[in-house]
């Protein structure tokens, strides 16, 4: 069972949960404000190891419209299949304006339907990547 490690909390996480929910699991209130559709950044994490080298299309267009290709990961566009330790950017928090609401609840699949991609391959797609 991969594990992973928020913040100040490590836990087991069934294999293929999405990254976005696991860190709920761990007590952590990340935003997912678009509710895991890839369209807001509000998941987004950075990672101190475990970074998965595979990217969806949707990530990775979004990640590139926003500038932060390079710098922070999706955690709706990710799945648990190793272990992971991350550091969330925005929670209820930090982020008082929400009144504590983080947003829809993430479909337990990634959607988009998820296309991933090696990393290297999308961004030699894009020269401003
Ligand atoms: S981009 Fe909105 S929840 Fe991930």
């Amino acid at each position: 069972m991969p594990k992973l490690s928020v913040l100040d909390k490590t836990i087991d996480v069934p294999a293929g949960r999405r990254l976005v929910l696991a860190i709920e699991d761990a007590g952590v209130r990340i935003g997912h404000r678009c509710g895991g559709n890839a369209r807001c950044t509000t998941c987004r994490v950075q990672f101190t190891s475990g970074e998965p080298d595979t990217m969806t299309e949707a990530e990775y267009r979004l990640l590139n419209e926003r500038g932060l290709f390079g710098q922070y990961r999706l955690s709706c566009q990710i799945v648990c299949d190793h272990d992971m330790s991350v550091t969330p950017v925005m929670t209820a928090d930090n982020q008082p304006q929400w009144n504590g609401d983080t947003g829809p609840a993430p479909d337990p699949a990634v959607k988009p339907d998820a296309v991933w991609q090696p990393i290297e391959a999308l961004r030699g797609a894009s020269p401003s990547a």
